[in-house]
């Protein structure tokens, strides 16, 4: 039987798995039926993986898992790659989206320069490992005043960088490189949409959450002071009464 509270579908970034999501999991459990799968690869993923897994490749294993749960409709709520996976999704599935959240994203491709980089990462987790991505990563996604306030966040990260499987690293930065610009597809979007970012995200700077908002004919941008790429761990509150107000929105 369909339910009336709102599916909430958790996607997470690059080269995460699903426990970036645990302060959102248990917390928005009462407004919305919520699912925070691994990606293809990653976290307690086992699944085969190609050599480059497409943004549209892990929307078709998002899609097949909505399929087998028999869940219609969904919100959808990527952070970074998770981002880029929405998109994906939407494109292909408008219509089992029901509302939108994008979080410290871009809708643009990769530029030349940042095709070689994710070559280059692709080949570092297989030679150098991924335990060396994480240590080189992790400082780069929090802000000076997390890393201040909350230093474990920062150990907590590089923890979850290190534990992934380089096929799942090398497949995914391989599979971004390939991603298209998707700023049409927010621009044909017909529901509710958040774009939500951080002050101080440097991997994303404010004027690409902008031209995103810009883009949703019903959308919205949402700046989280003092946070940087990771706005659902490091301002955690505000986060949650951000998507628990947008679900009142669309349902
Ligand atoms: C992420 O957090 O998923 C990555 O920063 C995305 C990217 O490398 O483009």
């Amino acid at each position: 039987m369909a339910s009336a509270r709102p599916t909430l579908l958790f996607i997470h970034g690059f080269p995460l798995d699903h426990t970036l999501w645990d302060p959102q999991t248990t917390s928005l459990a009462d407004v919305a039926d919520v699912l925070a799968p691994d990606l293809r690869g990653f976290g307690n993923d086992r699944c085969a993986l190609p050599v480059a897994m497409t943004m549209e490749a892990y929307a078709a294993d998002l899609k097949a898992l909505l399929d087998e749960r028999g869940v219609d409709r969904v919100v959808l709520c990527g952070l970074s790659m998770g981002g880029y996976i929405a998109m994906a999704f939407l494109e292909q599935w408008p219509e089992r989206v029901g509302g939108l959240i994008l979080c410290n994203t871009r809708a643009s491709a990769d530029t030349l320069e940042g095709q070689a980089a994710r070559k280059a990462t692709a080949q570092n987790a297989f030679a150098k490992g991924v335990d060396v991505i994480a240590r080189a990563m992790a400082p780069t996604l929090l802000s000076d005043l997390t890393k201040r306030t909350h230093p474990e966040l920062m150990a907590h990260m590089e923890a979850m960088i290190a534990r992934q499987r380089p096929e799942a690293v090398a497949a995914a930065a391989l599979g971004m490189s390939e991603r298209p610009d998707r700023h049409h597809v927010l621009r044909a979007c017909t529901v509710p949409a958040l774009v939500i970012t951080g002050s101080n995200d440097a991997l994303m700077p404010l004027p690409t959450s902008r031209s995103m908002a810009e883009a949703l004919p019903h959308g919205r941008l949402v700046v989280l002071e003092h946070a940087a790429h990771l706005t659902n761990l490091e301002a955690t509150d505000d986060f949650n009464s951000t998507v628990r107000a947008f679900l009142k929105e669309v349902n």
